[in-house]
């Protein structure tokens, strides 16, 4: 189905030409002015200057082309020379029975779909998900789900970390602890063990200790490089250890993200790339891309157009050691062989924009990727608490994502059971779900790059711009949907008719933009503007319930055209929180 703008930009095409002008001018956009119209067009303005005419003559005669447009209710040219109008009833009605038949609410998926890959995650193995990690998840979860839902092949890879000197504390400190283990002989030619020498809580508490001794300690610092070393060279003992530190974590971790409704395709972690290293870099000097400098290899990426410094990107160290930099260049390496993305978006702390962008040029400079592949960075802000610094517990150390989760929880489980009188596991059960969506569209409702407070009191609120208020509006529709049909109601061969009154009218003008909503919000990346398009069709809801008796509409026709309304609306809300990635319980 068209987007209803499309519809009424061509209606307004068919104007301008007939009155004689070009139809470039004819583009047609939400009223910004909702007191005086719906819809407006401001090409009479710019066409003045092509057709020396003074801008509300152009109007007049567009307006008067229109007569008799069963588009329109009503059309007005208005100094000094918009074109402002009313949509007509009929035409609206149609637009939602369209919708209404429509399994994907008329969007009309990509006729081009592409394959896109989305890194989102990018837990450390081995450290406690914490709550910078909260955010990527929940943003690239979302930006997975509109990509899809625009009709793209889309892979979502967790891209752990898993590589780097965060493993050889690890091993240092298991070996300090447990020096008879196999893994740490070096000529030990047998079988390793296929239990794990450590639970998932002792090795949460291993890292910390081992990366507090490193810094004070530099023959300790020393041995964990070399392990690092080792095992990166291929040790057989430690990398038996990193397996087991990687289904340990991963584990865990899946656990967690399973709390959060973040599913990943891929459990893909940067050790993955390592491989495709050595070819890489040879490729990349035989080219002459890379050179020396300073005894690191680089490759410089710098434009003329740039306005701040672009460092040269750092392939290696002049130990011969691989960086960040090079990980994600051999991670490309490896996706474009075995997925062949168009496209690749990173959600990652705006703070590593510099080396996303060393990254992407390296990547296009030297040949990694064909000059059409889209790479898109999708920075985010950082998560504060009340306090505006980044959200930490109450003593100070970094928030635990699962703690954090449980406060969301335990706050929500107390206005639950206030709300009215239930079976303790309905409370818990209703409180899980109602809890994830204060959590996410907390986040979601703001804009990815900017940072946010995270506020409990507010997102678990059931008034105001909150997840608890849009299911609120949610399970509403469910209860008097409920009830329409314990009265025996059935409105399944019923269409929806002509509005009977203005709320009835601003909810169904709502509803017909749910497709550029969503059009826009992948084009940007920006699930906030779906997040901003629920919150006024919940408001527009909600004003419609309060000022008109549904189930008490004396006309059974447009009793049941309202409850086909409804149905359409819960369809939108709940296809938009789908997008976002949370649910809704069946009641409150
Ligand atoms: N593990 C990294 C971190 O915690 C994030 C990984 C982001 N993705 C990537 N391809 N570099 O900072």
């Amino acid at each position: 189905m068209e987007k209803i703008l499309d519809m009424i930009t061509k209606e307004m095409a068919k104007a301008f030409q007939s009155a004689g002008y070009d139809e470039k001018y004819a583009k047609a956009t939400l009223s910004n002015r909702p007191d005086l119209c719906e819809y407006q067009c401001n090409g009479a303005m710019a066409a003045a200057k092509e057709y020396h005419k003074a801008p509300v003559m152009i109007a007049n005669d567009v307006v008067e082309a229109l007569s008799g447009n069963g588009a329109f209710e009503d059309v007005q040219a208005v100094n000094p020379g918009f074109i402002n109008m009313k949509i007509n009833a009929d035409f609206l009605k149609d637009y939602l029975n369209g919708m209404r038949r429509n399994d994907g609410l008329g969007f009309e998926k990509s006729d081009r779909p592409r394959t896109i890959m989305v890194d989102y995650g990018g837990p450390n193995v081995a450290k406690p998900l914490h709550v910078g990690h909260l955010r990527s998840a929940i943003i690239g979860e979302s930006v997975k789900r509109i990509a899809r839902f625009v009709g793209h092949k889309v892979i979502g890879d967790v891209h752990l970390g898993d590589w780097g000197l965060q493993m050889g504390l690890i091993i240092t400190e298991l070996k300090s602890r447990k020096p008879e283990l196999p893994y740490f002989d070096a000529s030990y030619e047998g079988e390793y063990p296929r239990e794990a020498p450590f639970t998932i809580a002792e090795l949460e508490e291993i890292y910390p200790t081992a990366s507090g001794k490193s810094k004070e300690d530099d023959s300790y610092k020393e041995a964990a490089m070399q392990a690092t070393f080792e095992l990166q060279q291929g040790r057989k003992g430690y990398q038996a250890l990193l397996r087991h530190i990687l289904n340990v974590s991963v584990t865990d971790l899946k656990r967690n993200y399973e709390n959060l409704k973040v599913e990943f395709d891929l459990w893909k972690g940067e050790s993955d790339a390592q491989p495709y290293i050595p070819d890489m870099v040879q490729a990349m000097k035989d080219q002459g891309h890379a050179y020396i400098s300073d005894g690191a290899l680089v490759v410089d990426i710098k434009k003329e157009t740039d306005t701040k410094e672009v460092p040269p990107c750092m392939i290696l160290k002049s130990d011969g050691a691989s960086l960040y930099t090079t990980t994600d260049l051999a991670t490309i390496v490896e996706r474009m062989k075995l997925y062949q993305p168009d496209e690749i978006i990173y959600v990652v702390d705006k703070r590593q924009e510099m080396h996303f962008v060393q990254v992407f040029r390296c990547a296009k400079k030297c040949g990694l990727v064909s000059e059409n592949m889209r790479f898109r960075f999708l920075g985010f802000g950082t998560m504060n608490g009340k306090d505006g610094k980044p959200f930490k517990t109450r003593e100070g150390g970094v928030m635990r994502l699962e703690y954090l989760l449980s406060d969301i929880n335990e706050e929500m489980l107390k206005k639950i059971r206030e709300s009215r009188p239930m079976s303790e596991d309905e409370a818990r059960e209703i409180a899980k779900v109602v809890g994830l969506s204060a959590v996410k569209y907390g986040d979601l409702s703001n804009q990815a790059s900017k940072d946010y407070v995270f506020d409990v009191e507010r997102f678990t609120s059931s008034e105001g711009n909150t997840g608890p208020y849009i299911l609120y509006t949610i399970v509403r529709i469910k209860s008097i949907l409920k009830k329409y049909e314990e009265q025996g109601g059935c409105a399944d061969n019923a269409e929806i008719c002509a509005y009977g009154n203005d709320s009835e009218k601003a909810l169904m003008l709502e509803l017909t933009r749910f497709g550029s909503v969503i059009e826009n919000a992948y084009e940007e990346l920006a699930p906030h503007k779906i997040c901003a398009y629920i919150y006024d069709l919940a408001n527009a809801f909600n004003k419609f319930y309060h000022e008109t008796s549904i189930l008490g509409t004396e006309d059974e026709v447009q009793k049941n055209s309202r409850i086909q309304l409804l149905i359409l609306t819960r369809r939108v809300l709940e296809t938009c929180i789908d997008l976002l990635g949370f649910e809704a319980p069946e009641r409150m």
